[in-house]
């Protein structure tokens, strides 16, 4: 799938072919930056709130001066939708860096940030979605701050490759057998019809998805435990699922070659899943546009 044309380059919109940074650029050299990932369903964003929330509350974490105010980046990110006229499924990934300056560990002075936001086409996985996806457990060597998007992903970039060289699509990380969540998603165990995941602490990324599992699993009635499960708890699971902004909720339903429970998408995931086609308005739109 290619890139939309029009790029959102700090608050002026541009030709894609037009942007060119500097050599020394900090995300480049130092991964000194911060990222997000914004899902579109039909040409309009899904829990775009909870992304630009979460973008400033990165940048304040990091120190990174951004380019917009709340209220403006959001206005901007809906014009970028527009003048690019997208009306599929698609995702918007926005990223801003403590910007260009000669290589100095410490931050530059007086030097602005640099942001680019472009829009690309993402169908739906549907054959994932409903048959479920296989994971490898890994340890997680990241570092203490997780909670922050930043663009320092090596260690994630590692273990999804090697999920990827296992035939699977997930790593599950874990410290000392304790699951704090995957490469590039959140991961849920679900037994005895409850829900358990890592707590929101500096150890995951406290994701936009994650936020609205716990309130399906409240309107459902079903218990959502932050108690986390650790790597041996998967063996007597009933069922394990993950979630992301890309990935919705997906059931995983094998980890490290073996079924989780009968290896098939197991019935509390489905709810959910349900609540998330409702919530995010997918079918309806679908079906407005096909009138
Ligand atoms: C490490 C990690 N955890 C969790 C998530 C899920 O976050 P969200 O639901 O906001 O997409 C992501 C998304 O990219 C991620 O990279």
């Amino acid at each position: 799938m290619s890139i939309y044309p029009i790029i959102l380059s700090q608050t002026k919109f541009a030709h894609r072919d037009s942007l060119q940074y500097p050599f020394e650029e900090r995300g480049l050299q130092f991964g000194d930056g911060i990222y997000e990932v914004i899902r579109i369903y039909h040409g309009e964003y899904y829990l775009l709130e909870e992304h630009v929330s979460r973008l400033f509350r990165s940048a304040e974490a990091v120190k990174i001066q951004l380019p917009f105010e709340k209220e403006e980046l959001k206005t901007l990110l809906n014009t970028l939708l527009t003048k690019n006229d997208v009306q599929t499924d698609a995702k918007v990934y926005l990223q801003v860096t403590r910007g260009s300056a000669p290589r100095e560990h410490t931050f530059p002075v007086g030097v602005a940030a640099n942001a680019y936001v472009y829009v690309k086409a993402l169908p739906r996985n549907l054959e994932f979605l409903e048959n479920g996806v296989g994971a490898i457990t890994q340890r997680d060597v990241r570092w203490e701050n997780c909670y922050i998007k930043s663009l320092n992903l090596l260690p994630n970039v590692m273990a999804k490759q090697e999920a990827k060289e296992h035939g699977c699509y997930e790593a599950i990380l874990n410290r000392d057998g304790f699951v704090t969540e995957c490469s590039s998603s959140n991961v849920y165990l679900v037994k005895n019809g409850e829900i358990f995941t890592h707590p929101a602490t500096r150890n995951i990324l406290h994701g936009c998805v994650r936020i609205r599992v716990e309130q399906f699993a409240n309107r459902l009635g079903i218990p959502f435990n932050e108690d986390g499960f650790s790597v041996t708890d998967i063996e007597t699971a009933d069922e394990l699922f993950l979630s992301s902004s890309t990935s919705e909720i997906m059931p995983i339903v094998t980890v490290d070659d073996k079924p989780v429970a009968d290896g098939k998408p197991g019935k509390i995931t489905q709810q959910l899943q349900e609540a998330y086609v409702i919530d995010a308005n997918i079918e309806t739109k679908k079906v407005e546009q096909t009138n």
